[in-house]
């Protein structure tokens, strides 16, 4: 696996891999990987493209410096499992090198970002949006690979492609899941082993909500009784229970019709904040 610290010779290395006929596959990730991430890189792969992986933990989409300060960071483990994951190459910059002054730009995608994540993470995607464009504009691929688990993250990242007239095809790979149900998660390294445990609260809630929705109730009905449910423990916290439109997000109280909904769920366990949905 190529390693690259530095955007000058990693555009001259993708040149001409590009000369040479290779499609560029790009999964960007904030490292600390696990299997899920290891899913996106398997999906380029299986496209039959170069892949390319990037660890950046990027400070501008941190609403919370002590969640940035605590994000984990794992590196050297990354490596080897890119490599035993046959990723082709890696680019991992330093915070420098990608904000080598302060960035002033910034990006607002309307209802899209100003429900869910965006309401509690203010500023969340408008960094997640400079970082990606950057990206996008570094490695130049032909396809990336964004995942499920942030389905919000990946309406916005469509969108963005499509108003910038970014040349790539967006792909979405499906949330990988320990056995128990709990989505694989970096912050989930946090957790202390009782946290891991209760931490499947969310699931399970994200479960009972689809049965109750199923059997015809609303969301304002359902709502209350799944936050008193989590928060009878008193290291959980529900944020949000959400049910929305796939495509624009907007919000519903029941599913209307079949696969046209998402149902989101973010919260904490101690200090650590999960998110999860599912697609219904
Ligand atoms: P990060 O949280 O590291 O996630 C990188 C990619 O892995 C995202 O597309 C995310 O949706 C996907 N992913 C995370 N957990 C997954 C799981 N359990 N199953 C499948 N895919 C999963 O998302 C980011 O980083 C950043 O916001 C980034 C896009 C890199 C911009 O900084």
């Amino acid at each position: 696996m190529e390693i690259f610290h530095e955007i000058k010779p990693l555009k001259a290395f993708l040149r001409e891999k590009n000369k040479a006929g290779f499609v560029i596959g790009f999964a960007p990730t904030m490292g600390a990987l696990h299997e899920g991430h290891l899913s996106l890189i398997q999906a380029s792969k299986n496209a039959g493209c170069f892949t390319v992986c990037s660890i950046f933990v990027n400070p501008t989409q941190f609403n919370n410096p002590d969640d940035l300060k605590k994000y984990p960071r794992t590196l050297e483990a990354d490596i080897a499992m890119l490599k035993a994951a046959g990723c082709d190459l890696l680019f991992a910059p330093g915070a420098a090198e990608i904000y080598p002054a302060k960035s002033v730009t910034t990006f607002e995608f309307g209802s899209l970002s100003n429900t869910m994540e965006g309401q509690f993470r203010p500023g969340h995607f408008s960094g997640v949006a400079l970082v990606v464009s950057k990206l996008f504009h570094i490695v130049e691929p032909q396809h990336a690979f964004f995942g499920q688990k942030d389905w919000q993250q990946f309406t916005i990242i469509r969108q963005l492609v499509h108003d910038l007239n970014f040349n790539l095809t967006l792909h979405v790979v499906p949330t990988l899941r320990e056995s128990d149900g709990l989505a694989m998660s970096s912050r989930n390294k946090r957790l202390t082993e009782q946290q891991r445990s209760k931490a499947i609260a969310f699931y399970k809630a994200l479960m009972h909500c689809q049965f109750q929705l199923a059997a015809g109730k609303s969301m304002t009905s359902i709502q209350n009784e799944i936050k008193d449910t989590i928060e009878q423990d008193a290291e959980l916290r529900l944020e949000y229970l959400y049910l929305a439109d796939r495509e624009n997000l907007s919000y519903l109280n029941h599913v209307e019709q079949p696969n046209k909904a998402v149902l989101c769920i973010a919260g904490f366990v101690g200090d650590v904040r999960l998110i999860d949905n599912i697609l219904l």
